[in-house]
């Protein structure tokens, strides 16, 4: 072993740097200096936790450790070394961004841009190498409790959306970790559920946007907890050997999810890089093993000296976090980032507002008219800290406006009374919160509040509890939870001048829609949450969101549920995939039941029309570029956005295919009056479906149409193109 010589530091004798910092040299060479000093001991450290969320580095060479931190939607407080208390610290309250549902809404890839650019800032200040985040886990049922840190239902969207996002954390030298690989679409058994989903659903629906993560050169991946062809995916064969690092050509880190690893030979061979968590469950239990008894610890090292494990599979796993190494913490280079700031929280506020989505607004209740002069508010959610709960995503900001703050701001003249009108418990992970009010009084005195205002705002929804968007649990009912249904129906009652915003990263139930005028879906919109929703309410903003997955009328309407326990949550042991591709509106639309709100749906306060349609091609070959152009004009009196998208049919296929997959979008905003053309470009070989006898891609030569249309039901032209 070389000790620390002229030939390991640099060249000019003055500065004492190790070569491997010259960023001039190539990653791979950098990576081989650093390789060729480690010694076998030093290797495996690397490869597992030395605390709940560091590894080691290489202290002989000054190699430092690598922090992490949740993820995905703000920067974590800290958490002690070896244990999950916060460490109560008084230098990490952070900005908490939009939930990722509501970036997904916004389609606009280049706020998920600027979302990542500014969470990577946060980060790189508290000196995390690695964010753990984002997630495109795709929304198979409306009970996963964890949808809300994910994009939604549609592959496409979530890969448009993830890219941006992913390379914005990494320009500030920290590594995203793009999570849950693959097939955690619920939390129920999601340690250990075997899913079992047909080759073609995995390859066209629940691997898009972690290939699209790869591409876009995500330094980390996170595995999942879950099982897949009968092994955990944290050292899964298939889907990390084979298609990640495989056939996606892949060189970052597979890191684990906290816990998820659960054998040593599997963990060798099947392309585990990084063990953390183990023995533990991710958010409560602990153990009293230590960071030696890791799968791949001690037990790792014994393996190799004794030649039970291949020295090459370790040298492949160190590459990977050498250069995970050299992309941060060696990365002389990396800005320094910035916390906390203000222009932090209005990058928040502008995804926020620009994600909420208008679904109803009859009678043109919004915007909130200058003729108000009393609003109730009603509901927790109006009140209520939103950021925490919810599992590993729980954030301590230094700014939380709700919405009732937010409103008093903007309406110093308006009286605001507020009513409570429901009690949810205090936010805790791991139990139901205990209501500690009478329900019946609550009621009574909310509609009390409604009675003679010229404006019932009601904000409800669901929280951050256990058993609703929460780690750990799916949730139990569709229904919004704590009487609120009860409650909205007799506010509507009492005062038809009722806004119903919901807060919440799932769909709920809205049977109750019909005696409403107005419907907000308001997400968890982070720091600025209630400003940005009074932004919208106001008018201040004109709505521009459309949703990233479908609202079905009832839970039977949805895809997956539809198909009994065995297809959700499963026997307890192992769940099928019954609706296959039919995931979403792909679902709704090919078996013709209407969503209550569908995707890629949402209004506006202006209107707007689409001229006609072109396409550049009427015959294409595989290798083309398609280009869809029309005129969008806001025809409204304010300016507003709307989102054109185009999705793709095969008519006649020789597999059954969904009636349309979206395949480009692209929000445009416009002035009252302004018309602007609109051009969306796409590949032909977008068209593909996956083969599973090629176990590949494959494109038909024959006719398709391209839909084009404001959301996956409002289809306003359809155009051909003939593949040849
Ligand atoms: C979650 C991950 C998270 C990790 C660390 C796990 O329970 O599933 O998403 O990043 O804990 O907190």
């Amino acid at each position: 072993m070389l000790a620390l010589t002229c030939q390991v530091y640099a060249q000019s004798p003055l500065s004492c740097q190790p070569e491997w910092l010259d960023g001039d040299k190539p990653l791979e060479q950098r990576v081989e200096m650093i390789l060729q000093q480690l010694s076998l001991e030093e290797k495996v450290a690397l490869c597992h936790a030395q605390g709940k969320f560091s590894t080691p580095g290489v202290p002989r060479l000054g190699i430092p450790e690598l922090w992490y931190s949740d993820g995905p939607h703000g920067v974590r407080a800290e958490i002690n070394w070896n244990n999950w208390n916060y460490a109560n610290w008084t230098s990490d309250s952070c900005t908490a961004f939009p939930a990722l549902t509501c970036l997904a809404a916004t389609f606009d890839p280049a706020l998920a841009r600027q979302y990542g650019r500014a969470i990577g800032e946060e980060a790189r200040y508290r000196k995390k190498d690695v964010l753990l985040g984002p997630g495109v886990n795709i929304y198979r049922t409306p009970l996963n409790g964890r949808n809300f840190e994910y994009m939604g239902e549609d592959p496409y969207l979530a890969s448009v959306m993830v890219a941006p996002y992913v390379q914005g954390v990494q320009e500030n030298g920290v590594a995203a970790c793009v999570k849950h690989y693959a097939l955690n679409n619920q939390e129920t058994n999601r340690g250990h559920i075997l899913v079992e989903v047909s080759e073609r659903a995995l390859h066209e629906i629940y691997l898009p946007a972690f290939h699209a993560a790869a591409q876009a050169g995500a330094w980390t991946f996170m595995g999942a907890y879950n099982q897949y062809n009968g092994q955990h995916c944290c050292h899964n064969s298939v889907l990390i050997n084979d298609i990640l690092k495989g056939r996606w050509g892949w060189d970052g880190a597979l890191v684990t999810d906290w816990g998820g690893a659960h054998d040593t030979r599997q963990a060798v061979f099947n392309g585990l890089d990084i063990e953390m968590g183990t023995y533990t469950n991710g958010l409560t239990s602990e153990s009293s093993f230590g960071y030696n008894n890791y799968y791949l610890a001690d037990n790792f090292l014994k393996g190799l000296k004794d030649g039970s494990y291949p020295v090459d599979l370790l040298n492949d796993k160190v590459r990977r976090i050498l250069r995970l190494m050299l992309r941060t913490t060696l990365n002389p280079r990396r800005p320094l980032g910035s916390f906390a700031t203000e222009a932090h929280a209005q990058t928040g506020r502008e995804i926020a507002a620009a994600g909420i989505v208008l679904l109803k607004n009859d009678k043109g209740i919004l915007p909130i008219s200058s003729q108000v002069r009393k609003i109730a508010v009603v509901g927790e959610n109006a009140t209520r800290n939103l950021m925490q709960g919810g599992g590993s995503s729980e954030l301590k900001p230094w700014r939380c406006i709700t919405p009732l703050q937010a409103l008093q701001r903007r309406y110093p003249e308006v009286e605001i009374v507020y009513a409570r009108g429901y009690d949810s418990g205090k936010a805790m992970y791991s139990q139901e919160g205990t209501p500690s009010h009478d329900p019946a009084q609550l009621h009574e005195e909310a509609l009390q509040a409604a009675r003679d205002a010229d404006l019932v705002l009601f904000v409800g929804g669901l929280n951050k509890n256990h058993r609703q968007d929460c780690e750990a649990s799916d949730r139990k009912s569709y229904a919004l939870p704590f009487g609120q249904p009860q409650l909205i129906r007799d506010l509507a009652r009492t005062n038809p001048r009722l806004v119903v915003v919901l807060l919440s990263g799932n769909a709920v139930e809205t049977d109750w829609a019909a005696q409403v005028p107005a419907i907000v879906q308001g997400w968890y919109g982070g720091s600025e949450a209630g400003t940005a929703l009074v932004d919208v309410l106001s008018g201040d903003v004109c709505p521009s969101g459309k949703l990233p997955f479908s609202f079905p009328k009832k839970l039977e309407d949805n895809g997956a549920i539809s198909f009994g326990e065995l297809s959700y949550p499963g026997d307890g042991k192992r769940q099928v995939y019954m609706e296959d591709i039919y995931v979403g509106y792909r679902w709704h639309d090919t078996r013709r039941i209407p969503a209550a709100w569908p995707f890629g749906y949402g209004l506006s306060y202006t209107k707007f029309s689409l001229g006609k349609a072109s396409v550049d091609k009427k015959v294409c070959q595989a290798g083309d570029m398609l280009t869809v152009s029309l005129p969008v004009t806001n025809t409204g009196s304010c300016r507003g956005a709307e989102v054109v998208q185009v999705y793709v049919s095969q008519p006649k296929a020789s597999v059954g295919r969904p009636v349309k997959e979206l395949k480009a979008f692209q929000k445009v905003w416009l002035e009252p009056g302004e018309t602007r053309t609109v051009s969306l470009e796409f590949p032909v070989a977008s068209f593909a479906f996956y083969d599973e006898s090629l176990h590949d891609w494959h494109l038909e030569a024959g006719d398709y149409q391209l839909l084009i249309g404001t959301s996956s039901t409002a289809i306003q032209a359809s155009l051909k193109t003939k593949v040849q």
